[in-house]
């Protein structure tokens, strides 16, 4: 007789063939070594162009005596909640210089960008409210929108003239708009002057995921919210990640008093969950500090993509449309995208194929991600890798 654990076994081996065949079967890559954008694997040295470690501050010898020193003084865990016992001094003095920093009331520390989102989007909306957002939004807006009891819209990527549709036929409820600031894994960025003004004329709030730009773009690195020239009045809800330009782990909902108070009250994934380590906290400060005041890793951050885009150019590989870090080369089918990533870690390079469902289906592409720590002469050597395994 079958047993329930014959029946999960076969229904998950009915589940992994179906993902084989569509080419979307899943492995974790163990990184041996990893140091800045080197990194080892398989016994394989690598130059990884596939992190979001966009200004070289995840290896930087200060950030990481901030994690040690603070890891000696406080442990390593938090131990609680923010509500029981987990907020210590090092959250609120980080939480008080990036409200700071990105010219916000207030900061709220959560402990992953993912919670984050869920801690807005589960917080702010009740039944009866819509959450209208942008098709190519990151995976976390799209699960918190789905974990709240809000009607979700989508509309067309960075298509102001189907937002206004949407919001159009979500009249009379309390609407959240919400967008990525850059998308993920497209590397554009959205629209926000036109989306914040519709959101003006229509009473709606707007929430921006700015994951991909704050450290990176707009003036000071104040990201893409800043960049368009928004403050919060037009931006009230404005969320990020420690863990991209900052190098280190954990995130934040910048806004009001008013939202933070808010979300510390009923925010369910803020409220529920361990407390980031105030190690963490120490690194980032160290981490927000290099942002403000080295320019430089912007400037070199800019002329790599700038260097990047013109070389691929000449050698007539077509990248999609961006002028961050994030510069995705699109390859379509699934298969070839893999045969490429192979192809190209036999050459010595680390770039990860991004397939559906993480992107829609015929999109499958090489998100090829740069960073300030790395050499003009890796991303030569990488366009030339690319150049002859697409002519294989
Ligand atoms: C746009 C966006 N939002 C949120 C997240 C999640 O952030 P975290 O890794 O801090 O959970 C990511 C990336 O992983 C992202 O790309």
């Amino acid at each position: 007789m079958q047993t329930p654990h014959d029946n999960l076994s076969a229904w998950l081996e009915e589940r992994a063939a179906a993902r084989q065949t569509r080419y979307q079967q899943r492995k974790r890559r163990v990184l041996t070594a990893s140091h800045s954008t080197r990194v080892s694997t398989q016994g394989r040295a690598l130059v990884n162009f596939s992190s979001n470690d966009y200004l070289g501050l995840a290896a930087h010898p200060e950030v990481i005596a901030a994690l040690k020193d603070t890891a000696d003084s406080c442990g390593v865990g938090s131990g609680a909640s923010a509500l029981v016992t987990g907020y210590r001094k090092e959250h609120q003095i980080l939480e008080q210089e990036l409200a700071e920093f990105l010219q916000r009331e207030k900061v709220l520390l959560c402990s992953s960008g993912y919670l984050a989102n869920l801690a807005v989007a589960t917080s702010l909306t009740r039944k009866g409210d819509a959450i209208i957002q942008d098709k190519f939004c990151h995976a976390s807006l799209i699960d918190a929108a789905r974990m709240s009891d809000a009607r979700l819209l989508r509309y067309a990527h960075a298509d102001t003239k189907a937002l206004r549709r949407r919001l159009t036929a979500a009249a009379g409820d309390h609407r959240l708009v919400v967008t990525d600031g850059v998308f993920s894994m497209d590397g554009d960025t959205a629209p926000l002057r036109e989306i914040a003004s519709l959101c003006a004329e229509s009473q709606s709030w707007l929430a921006v995921d700015d994951a991909h730009g704050v450290g990176v773009c707009g003036p000071g690195g104040r990201g893409s919210v800043a960049a368009a020239g928004l403050d919060g009045q037009q931006v009230p809800i404005l969320t990020g990640t420690l863990g991209k330009a900052f190098g280190c782990f954990g995130a934040f909902v910048a806004g009001s008093e008013a939202l933070v108070g808010h979300l510390v009250n009923e925010a369910r994934s803020y409220i529920y969950t361990t407390a980031m380590p105030p190690a963490l906290a120490a690194a980032s400060r160290v981490a927000l500090k290099k942002i403000i005041d080295e320019d430089w890793r912007r400037e070199r951050l800019n002329a790599l993509i700038e260097q990047f885009r013109h070389g691929a150019s000449r050698r007539g590989l077509e990248l999609l449309p961006s002028d961050t870090p994030i510069q995705p080369l699109l390859v379509g089918d699934s298969q070839k995208a893999l045969k490429m990533a192979e192809n190209l870690c036999k050459s010595g390079f680390l770039v990860v194929a991004i397939r559906p469902p993480t992107v829609p289906r015929g999109t499958a592409r090489l998100r090829i991600t740069l960073s300030a720590a790395h050499d003009s002469e890796q991303l030569d050597a990488l366009l030339e890798a690319i150049e002859s395994c697409q002519a294989t």
